[in-house]
């Protein structure tokens, strides 16, 4: 089972977008089972999934061990293959909780996907972190084996690619097995601010960057409106492109027994 984060300091960079994305690809094209773990106490990624969620069980749950003991029990099946753990807002309350005490869960979600990685049904976990270290992202981080790390293509972002680096390195003192799968250029578009901001990063080599980059489109906000996946709401938009050849990239090409 492999299990990535989308995590980025910064919000509005794609997590969720991507998070979702890469679900789609995944379940429908490759024929993967996939767990989507909602992190953010914004819940943009429940709502998108499941819009009437309340009384469910949801990541805080799996935190405070107040969840049901199968894990199966827990999640959501909101697509056929695709399972949620949805977000609320208790995660905030955690948050709070874990800066006055300190953070008591941080190892809650790396003990669940061992528990799901023993019952070989998923194929994929995909964390969708908020910005910044939170109780919830934390707990992500030490779960996940790579990170996904979308970001814009700005003066910025490229500024911040150095301290990027260094939590990175940060992070790995709490998951050692943690490395980068990729930095993704989202939005990209043809302008002389994108383009040299992306060859400057390339030239960095900070981090290792995803050959592919997403471009932007009009396609993805409207497809969040009437919450479809962009590769659905328009299958031949530049970004359902630029993702189907980004799975290609992390998951490379799927052989016909379906291993990834
Ligand atoms: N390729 C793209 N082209 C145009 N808009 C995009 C693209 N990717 C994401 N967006 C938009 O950017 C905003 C932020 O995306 P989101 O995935 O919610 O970011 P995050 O989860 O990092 O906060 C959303 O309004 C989304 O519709
Ligand atoms: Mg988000």
């Amino acid at each position: 089972m492999k299990t990535f984060a989308m995590m980025n300091m910064k919000g509005g960079v794609g997590k969720t977008v991507t998070t979702i994305q890469l679900a789609t690809i995944l379940t429908n094209q490759y024929g993967k089972t996939v767990l989507v773990v909602d992190c953010d106490g914004q819940c943009n990624l429940s709502r998108f999934y499941a819009a009437d969620y309340i009384d469910d069980m949801t990541v805080a749950n799996v935190m405070e061990r107040s969840c049901e003991s199968y894990w199966k029990d827990n999640v959501q099946l909101v697509r056929p293959n695709l399972y949620l753990l949805p977000a609320s807002r208790d995660l905030y309350r955690l948050d709070l909780a874990a800066m006055q005490n300190g953070n008591a869960h941080i190892n809650a979600l790396r003990n669940f996907v061992e528990v799901v990685a023993e019952d070989q049904e998923v194929d994929v976990v995909l964390f969708d972190c908020p910005p910044g270290f939170t109780a919830a992202s934390t707990a992500a981080l030490i779960a996940a084996d790579e990170l996904i790390i979308p970001i814009l293509m700005d003066g910025f972002s490229i500024e911040g690619m150095a301290e990027m680096a260094l939590q990175v390195e940060s992070m790995r003192q709490v998951n050692p097995r943690l490395k980068v799968a990729g930095v993704l250029i989202n939005q990209w578009h043809r302008c002389q601010a994108v383009e040299q901001g992306e060859k400057l990063l390339r030239e960095m080599r900070l981090l290792p960057v995803f050959r592919q980059v997403i471009r932007r489109t009009d396609k993805v906000p409207e497809s969040t409106f009437v919450k479809q996946p962009v590769m659905d709401y328009s299958y031949r938009s530049a970004a359902s492109q630029d993702y189907r050849l980004l799975a290609q990239e992390i998951f490379g090409e799927v052989p016909d027994n379906g291993s990834l």
